[in-house]
């Protein structure tokens, strides 16, 4: 009996990746960090993880020119791990979540002086690695070495607690998600398996709206014809986000305006910016001369805007040409305001 029933889910399990890898060998999407499904090109760890790196948290549209600017400046792993820190911190700018690209630079340099330049093979290996969490070690286990690894992004979450009507919320529901998804993994494409169900995702199992008619998996989906369908998985409630208030210095002399570097730790860590105090809960006594809106992840920030006589004299900074601003590696938050503020005077 027990033979039987394993049998049955193994059967399950192989229709359900070959339906879903013959859909994508015919709809993958066509990416730069992605070998195309039956081609007999080998995936390059270091595109791969790269790529996997910046896809946390940040859509595959807004990825597409930074991974390529990067590995076009920085082709292999080497070259990035002799990279300046300040031209990795401003060629990330705009990209987000900027400890990923402090831990970018730490990762390369621990392959290349721990690992003689050669990515880890395995998950355990990988998962050692500074930024290299236990998503983007089974990402890169699977897509780069094909390793049999269990890969849930948020579009297999969503694919996964769908087809088999998981719905526990988040984020306790990914365990489920995960123990759902481990006896389906194919041993002998765990890569494009992977791949696939992010494209699935992304394109077909859409978080509003699915194309349930044109699923490779409709058959066996669990959710399918459910009129609350773009409610699964469902989500914890949302707090409200606190807000909070800041405010920049615009010192300007000959054509000039004084950057400062933000402190390695804490939000926008090692980045540059305009000088300015601690963020705070309550507004800010001095009125600014224009102020932007930017929402962070855990709150809202409300950054003004005062014009200063500067700089500091105990602070660290520089002047940076106004001309050239685009080339400083202003993080979105000082772009939004620094352009602001042009627009005002030009
Ligand atoms: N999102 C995260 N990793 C991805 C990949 N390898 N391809 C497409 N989307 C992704």
């Amino acid at each position: 009996m027990s033979v039987q029933t394993s049998h049955k889910l193994g059967d399950i399990a192989a229709d359900f990746a070959s339906r879903l890898l013959g859909w994508y060998d015919r709809s993958a999407r066509v990416l730069p960090w992605r070998v195309p499904p039956g081609s007999d090109a080998v995936p390059d760890p270091y595109r791969v993880w790269m790529a996997e790196i910046m896809l946390q948290q940040t859509t595959v549209a807004a990825v597409i020119a930074y991974f390529q600017k990067f590995t076009a400046r920085w082709p292999t792993v080497r070259d990035l791990a002799a990279a300046e820190d300040a031209d990795v911190m401003a060629a990330w700018a705009g990209l987000g979540y900027y400890a990923r690209a402090r831990n970018l630079l730490a990762c390369a340099r621990a392959v290349v002086s721990e690992h003689g330049g050669l990515f880890p093979d395995s998950e355990a290996g990988l998962r050692a690695l500074p930024g290299v969490g236990d998503y983007t070690a089974a990402s890169v286990a699977a897509i780069a070495f094909g390793r049999p690894a269990v890969v849930v992004d948020a579009n297999v979450e969503r694919v996964i607690a769908r087809h088999r009507l998981i719905l526990t919320p988040l984020p306790a529901a990914k365990r489920a998600i995960k123990g759902a998804l481990a006896p389906l993994v194919p041993a002998d494409r765990p890569g494009d398996f992977a791949q696939a169900l992010m494209d699935l995702g992304a394109t077909i199992c859409t978080s509003r709206s699915p194309a349930c008619a044109i699923c490779p998996s409709m058959d066996d989906c669990r959710a399918r014809g459910r009129g609350d369908l773009d409610r699964i998985p469902v989500k914890p409630a949302k707090k409200a986000k606190p807000q909070r208030f800041g405010v920049a210095h615009w010192i300007e002399r000959d054509g000039k305006i004084w950057l400062v570097r933000r402190p390695e730790k804490g939000m926008l860590g090692g980045m540059r910016a305009l000088p300015g105090g601690e963020w705070t809960d309550t507004p800010p006594s001095e009125s600014g001369v224009l102020s932007v809106d930017h929402g962070f992840t855990h709150f809202d920030l409300r950054l003004s805007l005062v014009r200063g006589k500067g700089p500091d004299a105990a602070g660290e900074g520089m002047w940076w040409p106004i001309s050239d601003l685009d080339a400083a590696g202003l993080p979105t938050l000082y772009r939004k305001l620094t352009d602001k503020m042009l627009e005002r005077v030009t």
